[in-house]
Parts: structure tokens; C-alpha cells; sequence
């Protein structure tokens, strides 16, 4: 029986000949040659895949066919982005949700060009991509460098790809690696491109926690200690913990957080509090509530200690006393 074939050639979305300084031989080749012989290769080992015996097939065959699976699936994947990402008419700059995006995490479309470009021309000695990535993690947009297929933002949504492998480029341009990459620049389609980006956002949107109301990042707290409006930070830790710790946030002292309601009357009035335990579950936020029903501005650090030592903050000896 013969095994279905899964991956199929997608159509190239432009006539090579109406590109700007790429030869249509060249473009064809890629597409023909390059695209078309990963997802062949692809498909082959699938086939291959699909025959294993699991249970007993050797380590270096499944560790070798799983290998070049991943080389041949991101490689079609990654051609069929550069590809769409090409267009007659293409070049400019990015117009709408894109080109806000780019402002935002670049500063400007300019840096964000000179560092694309520059990232791409310094891949010149080798084969890889540059890969313009949506990261839901870090909720923004980031030139990664990739190499062998396989490389790449671990969560990233590839939104702009750039073939440097030399078999894009050597045919029209010899070892002249910045042509290959002024060529692409001069005609990138950014409707299309554009349209990759709200897919890539709809998908993926940025996953990164944001502080809300009853909590403040320690991002959020080791500014505000620098700054003049200093909160009162407790460490509202439980006593059976203590031993589980030795340090402390600086400034701040140890309250009981099962005795809330007979030290909160002490806090002076007016007082922005941030509470904060191991690792800002329950014990914080459960202190931070009882607080607010007093009528006490407070908030509870998100992550606790942990979160705060893991991002390099200094801290101090712990003392129970207060
Ligand atoms: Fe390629």
C-alpha cells in the first residue's frame, strides 16, 4: 500500500522575471530545486517514518531520520515564508500594524532594517537564515539568527525569512553576499508580510504575565525603591519557613501573615505597601487582601523572593525580628 504523500509544494506567490535583480533562472532553481527537493525529501522520510517499528528500531536510525525530518520540514517551511515574502512591485517600507510594531521594538523601521540587514551579511561565511520572529514570550519582534534549518526563537513565529544558504544567491551573484541581501530588501512584499505578522498575532498572542492591581512585577518594585516614593516592603513569609530562607528584600521587615489585622493598625497612614513571601502564591496575596479591606494601599510582589533573587536583585540577611 502505498503511504499517502503529506507535505505539498506550495505555489511560488510571483512571476520570478518581475523581480528586481534577481535572475527568473536563479529564482526558479530555488524554487524548483532547493524548495521542491525539501519537501520531496520530507516526504521521503515520512515514508520512511511511517515504516519504523518503533519498539525495536535502532537509536541512530530513529535519532538520524528524526534529524533530517526536522532539517527538511523547517527548511520547506522557512523557504515557503522567503518566498512569500517576495513580491513584484515589493520594497519600501512596512505601512500599518507592522510598521508600529517594528517602531515600537526597534525604535525606528530604520534600525530595525540596519539590524536585519547587518545580521543577515554577517551569515555570509556560512548558510543560514535571518528570521524576523513574533515572540509571544517576550511579546515583541527579534532578528534571530539561524542556522542549519533548525535554529530559532524557541516560540517564535517566523514573520520575515532570508535565505542565506549560497545556493540563493551564488548563481546571480557570486561570493557577493550584500547583493543577495540588498536584492531581497528591494523587493519584500509587505502586504503580504504584513498579513504574516496579524496571522502570526492572532495565533500567538504576547503570554508574558502583566502586573494588575493587587500585584507589582519586581521589575515594577526595584524601580520604585530607587525612586523617592519608597513602599514599605514586608516580608510576610510563614514562621515555618523561616528556615527555608536567609535573606530578605532590602528595607524590608518580617510580619506574621496569620496576624494581620494586629499589626496593619500600626502601619502609618497613607502607606503604599508591597508584601511579598517564597514565591508570591497564597501567603502574599492573601495578606495583600486583608490589607486593601483595611482600607491600605497594597500589592503583592509577583514571583515572591524567588522571582526577585532569579532577576539579580540584591538582598539582605533575614531577621524574623520586627
Ligand atoms: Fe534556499
Amino acid at each position: 500500500m502505498e503511504l499517502p504523500i503529506r507535505y505539498l509544494v506550495q505555489p511560488l506567490p510571483f512571476k520570478p522575471h518581475r523581480l528586481d535583480g534577481f535572475t527568473d533562472a536563479l529564482l526558479l532553481s530555488h524554487y524548483q530545486n532547493n524548495y521542491g527537493g525539501a519537501v520531496r525529501r520530507l516526504n521521503a522520510i515520512e515514508q520512511r517514518l511511517e515504516a519504523l517499528d518503533w519498539t525495536k528500531a535502532p537509536v541512530f536510525e530513529i535519532n538520524g531520520l528524526k534529524r533530517e525530518q526536522l532539517v527538511a520540514m523547517n527548511s520547506a517551511i522557512l523557504h515557503e515564508i522567503y518566498f512569500d515574502g517576495l513580491g513584484e512591485s515589493g520594497g519600501g517600507d512596512p505601512k500599518g500594524d507592522l510598521a508600529s510594531a517594528l517602531e515600537r521594538d526597534f525604535g525606528s523601521i530604520a534600525r530595525w532594517r540596519a539590524e536585519f540587514v547587518a545580521t543577515a551579511k554577517a551569515q555570509g561565511d556560512g548558510s543560514g537564515w535571518t528570521i524576523l520572529s513574533w515572540s509571544p514570550r517576550l511579546g515583541r519582534l527579534v532578528n534571530a539568527w539561524a542556522a542549519e534549518h533548525t535554529f530559532g526563537i524557541a516560540d517564535g513565529a517566523p514573520v520575515l525569512a532570508l535565505d542565506m544558504y549560497e545556493h540563493a544567491y551564488h548563481r546571480d551573484f557570486g561570493a557577493n553576499v550584500g547583493a543577495n541581501v540588498d536584492t531581497v530588501m528591494k523587493n519584500l512584499a509587505w502586504d503580504r508580510i504584513g498579513a504574516r505578522h496579524a496571522r502570526a498575532l492572532a495565533a500567538h498572542p504576547a503570554s508574558a504575565a502583566t502586573a494588575n492591581d493587587t500585584e507589582v512585577t519586581v521589575e515594577e518594585l526595584h524601580a520604585r525603591i530607587a525612586g523617592s516614593a519608597k513602599p514599605v516592603i514586608l516580608d510576610v513569609c510563614l514562621k515555618e519557613d523561616h528556615e527555608r530562607k536567609s535573606d530578605a528584600l532590602p528595607g524590608a521587615r518580617w510580619e506574621d501573615p496569620t496576624r494581620v489585622r494586629e499589626w496593619a493598625s500600626a502601619l502609618p497612614k497613607g502607606t503604599t505597601v508591597v508584601t511579598y513571601c517564597l514565591y508570591g502564591f497564597q501567603i502574599s496575596r492573601n495578606a495583600t487582601s486583608e490589607l486593601r479591606e483595611l482600607g491600605i494601599d497594597a500589592k503583592s510582589l509577583a514571583g515572591g523572593i524567588a522571582t526577585w533573587r532569579a532577576s539579580g536583585y540584591p538582598t539582605e540577611p533575614f531577621s524574623a525580628a520586627s
